[in-house]
């Protein structure tokens, strides 16, 4: 028998100044959402390609970074470097220690629009080594369980479709809905998993024990009680076609210690990340004398370089077919 989760908190994600110039809607990470075991933040990110992020640290967490529109380039202290294209996205572990730079491009001028997540890692897991994953647009799978619901099943399984496994160390669930007007939808939660849903366009409904709930418009997130295994929902007739991410993941009995992108259990260790950055050791030896090629940002002309470079490993510019699942397959 389903038991529908029901609802803790219901956030507005204003518009805020982060990075050099860049513009996000953070949801977590806000004084009235500070954290939600294992998230640490999320940001809504729209960005003018002459902003960015540039050479920053992290360490004791995953950071998962979607790209929605344009492109993202990533360079880090190891000498790895990449392309998010629109649709892609890396799962990055920075461990004990990693120094990167995210740089947005588009080739006509446009913003760049994504989502970053930063996840928290089990206690002994943080000083592991760093590790990067890309998922590319192509391994994502789309289920389309009726003819008004669509989701990419980026990490875990919606309607009996399965992503590809193992991206996060971190166990978690993350999946894109797009929903025409007039449709319903079901998701499934591990009882173990907090989880939470973020309009990206349009409005939802969600059902209760009693019934619908009231209307949630974009840029709000629905934060859900860990009191059942489905959540369910609807988007109006009257509503225009609706776009969120659902997001879930195992909970960590564990105190969060953060301070910036320092991510710990203690504020000893706290300390310790501010001395091994600044001191260049324990896991950030690299940093030394180090800066990132695109953090000075990213001109038509490096971003050849760098895209033809994705090419060389078999990467094209523009992503492949997504393999689609209809509900006679189901
Ligand atoms: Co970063």
């Amino acid at each position: 028998m389903v038991s529908l989760r029901s609802i803790l908190k219901v956030i507005y994600a204003a518009e805020q100044a982060e990075g050099v110039g860049a513009r996000v809607r953070r949801s977590i990470g806000v004084p009235n959402m500070r954290n939600f075991t294992p998230f640490l933040m999320l940001d809504h990110f729209n960005v003018s390609p002459d902003a960015g992020f540039p050479d920053h640290p992290h360490r004791g967490q995953e950071t998962v970074t979607l790209v929605m529109k344009n492109y993202m380039l990533h360079e880090d202290f190891t000498g790895q470097s990449g392309v998010l294209r629109p649709g892609d996205l890396q799962f990055m572990t920075a461990g004990k220690g990693i120094v990167h730079s995210e740089m947005p491009f588009s080739e006509d001028g446009t913003n760049v629009e994504g989502m970053q997540l930063w996840v928290d890692l089990p206690k002994e897991l943080k000083h592991s080594a760093p590790r990067y994953r890309d998922l590319r647009a192509e391994e994502i799978p789309i289920v389309k369980p009726n003819d008004k619901v669509e989701v990419k099943v980026i990490s875990g399984t919606s309607y009996g479709v399965e992503s590809v496994k193992e991206l996060a160390y971190t166990p978690m669930d993350y999946y894109w809905y797009t929903v025409q007007p007039g449709g319903e939808f079901e998701q499934q939660m591990n009882p173990e998993f907090n989880g939470f849903m973020y309009i990206l366009n349009g409005s939802v409904q969600m059902q209760n024990k009693n019934g619908m709930g009231e209307l949630v418009k974009e840029h709000h997130s629905i934060f859900f009680n860990r009191d059942g295994d489905t959540i369910r929902g609807k988007v109006p007739e009257t509503s225009s076609k609706t776009d969120f991410v659902i997001i879930a993941g195992q909970a960590l009995d564990q105190p969060i210690v953060q301070y910036g992108p320092f991510v710990e259990t203690t504020k000893e260790d706290i300390y310790h990340a501010f001395n091994d950055y600044q001191s260049a050791k324990n896991g950030f030896e690299k940093a030394r004398g180090w800066a990132s090629e695109i953090g000075a940002g990213v001109d038509e002309g490096l971003f050849r370089v760098k895209s033809n470079s994705m090419l060389s490993q078999g990467v094209p510019l523009e992503p492949a077919a997504h393999k689609v699942i209809t509900k006679d397959e189901l």
